[in-house]
């Protein structure tokens, strides 16, 4: 047997409004998925909804357990699932507060942890987590969110062998140009994607669809789970 199919299984893609999630919910959506996208603001879900074609959309957040859990409780069990969530500031972390490392630590790690834990998935399904490159070369310029993606990392390789035989996997990208840049002026965000490429065996940032391909490979290969699957140009080696 070669890639599971897609056309007609359905995905649910935590937080398919913007950015990787997005660009993972439209590349299922064009192998014939039925996808549900879910962030908190019910424009951006309805924008994404519009730009991709025929999806279902709600409004959660995914800090919220019992919400995340009632959502699950309340749909059929999904063959996918994806959780590419994210809302957090950075820095040295001596030069942050802790509650700023808290709401981090909130948004992405117990975010994934909430979906994990309410997740009804089918056998031979997939749960997909996204962390990041720091999480395997860390880094003091973000050093809690180093500390996240190396605990996303684990968290899937544990779960696969707690979920299975549902597959557990995680991808973990590199710089990749999403909007989530768009909290720097524009000057200040092409200056780092400069820096990033020349410090890249590739020379250049990624694209949220190189990761999205990544994340649709997984959910198809029917042979992987507990992988954590970089998408870095490379970076994570130079
Ligand atoms: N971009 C990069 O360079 C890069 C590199 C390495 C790893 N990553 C990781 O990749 C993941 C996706 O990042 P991205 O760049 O695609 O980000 P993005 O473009 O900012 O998208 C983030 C998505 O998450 C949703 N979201 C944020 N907080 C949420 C919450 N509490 N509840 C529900 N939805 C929430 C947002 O929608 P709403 O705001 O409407 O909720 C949005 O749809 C993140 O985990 C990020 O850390 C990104």
């Amino acid at each position: 047997m070669g890639a599971l199919p897609l056309a007609d299984r359905t995905v649910a893609v935590f937080c398919g409004s913007s950015g990787i999630g997005f660009a993972t919910a439209q590349a299922a959506h064009a192998l014939g998925a039925r996808v549900t996208i879910v962030s908190r603001s019910r424009e951006r879900l309805a924008e994404a909804a519009r730009e991709i074609g025929k999806v279902e959309t709600q409004a959660i957040d995914i800090r919220d357990a019992a919400a995340v859990a009632r959502f699950f409780d309340e749909c059929a069990p999904f063959d996918n699932v994806v959780v590419s969530a994210a809302d957090l500031s950075v820095g040295p972390l001596r030069q942050r507060s802790l509650a700023d490392e808290r709401a981090a630590m909130d948004s992405k790690f117990w975010g994934a942890v909430n979906v994990a834990h309410a997740a009804r998935i089918v056998a031979g399904g997939s749960l997909t987590l996204v962390s990041g490159m720091i999480g395997t070369r860390p880094s003091g310029a973000a050093t809690m969110l180093s500390a996240i993606n190396a605990a996303i990392d684990t968290l899937a390789k544990a779960l696969a062998t707690e979920m299975a035989p549902v597959r557990v996997n995680c991808v973990s990208p590199g710089r990749i140009e999403t909007p989530w840049w768009d909290y720097l002026p524009q000057e200040q965000r092409l200056a780092l994607f400069e820096k990033t490429a020349a410090a890249t065996p590739l020379k250049r940032v990624g694209r949220p669809e190189e990761v999205a391909a990544q994340i649709v490979h997984l959910m198809q290969n029917g042979f992987m789970t507990g992988s954590v699957v970089l998408v870095d140009g490379g970076g994570s080696v130079a």
